[in-house]
């Protein structure tokens, strides 16, 4: 009988570096988990690495140069390393894909969100010689079964894809167009992946998708709406608001928080829901991009400024202490001076604990670089921002100082950046908190007394442990 001795491939390391937002990063695990099975394990140190890969983002110009200044930079590490291969994967791969090997004369490997499971071919072709690309976006892939590798983790608190791609094109959005159809991925795989971070001994998870009140598993298979789904498929259809409950009963020990709500969709059942379950975090992030209504519809929002008020009214009245989020883009095409004072008075009226604040930056193919003049003058768009963030800096100081005697529960993350005898963890609002460490742990779910509120941080004392956990 012959016996087979296998031999084990040696391990080559890899180094991936992130960008963009979270769904960026917790792709950048799945990626560790692929490459991982096929014999890299993840290194920190650049230096040290055979294959490094920029995880990139296109949504704004400026992240762009940003990678463009990096791989400036990596030029260097491939002089000192022959063998090294450099690989630009994510939305910037997706947007530009065969032109970043013709600009990028360093770049090996060029992969789009829907290809990883393609990388260590990809990887094998460039050892062997070629340049290899593969931007195919697919209809169906979620990586569902796969574990992701939790890389640069603080072993506390975790992200889960829940669904990808997006199908609402705003217009100003490059998103629709590098991540593809909108498509929701198996809860039973969710809940597994909750399960298993629970065992873990992770104490937060956050699940993640660029709309996710339309998440809707119905069986699998590319996006339908709700009333055009089969009898069978409606028997076994899960929406958002039941993967919430779901993932709250499956994982009653952890914290659970999501983004990015979309507010034509979310709707009551989402909010009661988050009110039914202790430990679903009382915080919403609900972009607005725009407080006029004619700029939301030059936006492609498919709502109006009275509708996105509705909605905050809606979750106020269910959830009266729950934090909203905002983004808010300034300067979009044809942007008046009045319209964007309606922005400041709906950014007022509806008290955001913060927001994400960003000058409108053209991205090309999308419909508002097709068919919109981007005229609103550079220095303009600049001053409306700092408008926008000084408002929200006065709102983000009062909102938080309202905690001022109150005791909220902090889930402790880290280290303060500030200080090695304080913790840091954010409370049910989201909002940073920090206070001394006294015989605390990281994970330990902590009841602060606030003393102290600044623009982006609460200052207290600890006065207990959180009972539920
Ligand atoms: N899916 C989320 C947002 C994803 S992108 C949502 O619909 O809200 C994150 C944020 O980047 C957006 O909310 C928007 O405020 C901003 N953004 C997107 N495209 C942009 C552009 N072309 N210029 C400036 N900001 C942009
Ligand atoms: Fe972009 Fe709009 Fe989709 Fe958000 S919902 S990712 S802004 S297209
Ligand atoms: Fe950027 Fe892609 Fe996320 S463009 S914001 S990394 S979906």
């Amino acid at each position: 009988m012959e016996t087979l001795v296998q031999t084990p491939a040696a391990v080559r390391k890899l180094y991936i570096e992130s960008y963009g937002c979270a769904m960026n990063f917790s792709d950048s695990e799945i990626i560790a988990s692929i490459m991982g099975e096929n014999g890299f394990e993840p290194t920190q140190d650049e230096f040290d690495a055979d294959v490094i890969f920029l995880n990139t983002c296109a949504i704004r110009d400026n992240a762009e140069q940003r990678i463009r200044e990096r791989l400036k930079h990596l030029r260097a590490n491939k002089k000192q390393n022959r063998d090294l291969i450099i690989g630009v994967l994510g939305c910037m791969a997706e947007r530009l894909k065969d032109k970043l090997l013709e600009e990028e004369k360093l770049v090996d490997v060029v992969a789009g969100p829907d290809s990883y499971r393609e990388l260590p071919k990809l990887v094998a072709e460039v050892d062997e010689g070629a340049r290899a690309i593969n931007v195919l976006l697919s209809r169906e892939e979620t990586y569902g079964d796969l574990n992701p590798v939790r890389l640069n983790s603080n072993g506390v608190s975790a992200f889960i894809s829940i669904m990808r791609g997006c199908d609402n094109m705003c217009s100003f959005c490059v998103v629709p167009f590098t991540r593809g159809r909108e498509r929701s991925r198996d809860p039973e795989s969710i809940l597994r992946e909750a399960k298993e971070l629970a065992i873990a001994g992770y104490k937060e998870i956050t699940l993640l998708g660029q709309n996710v009140d339309s998440y809707l598993w119905f069986g699998g298979g590319p996006k339908k709406e709700f009333k055009n789904l089969s009898e069978e498929e409606k028997s076994q259809a899960v929406d958002f608001a039941d993967l919430l409950e779901m993932t709250a009963l499956a994982v009653p020990e952890m914290r659970i928080r999501y983004s990015t709500s979309h507010p034509r969709d979310i709707d009551e059942k989402v909010v009661k829901t988050m009110a039914r379950f202790k430990n679903i975090c009382n915080y919403i992030h609900l972009p607005a991009q725009s407080g006029n209504s004619r700029v939301l519809d030059m936006m492609s929002r498919n709502y109006t400024r009275e509708w996105y008020m509705e909605k905050v009214k809606m979750i106020r009245d269910i959830l009266p202490d729950c934090g909203i989020s905002c983004d808010i883009i300034a300067g979009f095409c044809t942007e008046t001076e009045d319209e964007h004072q309606d922005t400041l008075s709906l950014m007022e009226w509806s008290q955001f604990d913060f927001s994400y604040m960003y000058k409108y930056s053209e991205r090309p193919g999308t419909p508002a670089a097709k068919k919109l003049a981007d005229d609103v003058p550079e220095d303009v768009k600049g001053r409306r921002l700092q408008e926008i963030i000084a408002l929200q800096n006065e709102i983000s100081k009062t909102r938080n100082q309202r905690y001022i005697g109150q005791v909220v529960e902090v889930l402790v993350e880290a280290e303060s950046k500030r200080s090695a005898d304080e913790w840091m963890g954010r409370n049910d609002q989201n909002i940073v908190t920090v206070f001394p460490k006294e015989n605390y742990q990281k994970g330990d779910l902590v009841k602060v007394l606030v003393e102290s509120a600044s623009t982006t941080t609460l200052r207290g004392r600890a006065v207990g442990r959180v009972e539920w956990l």
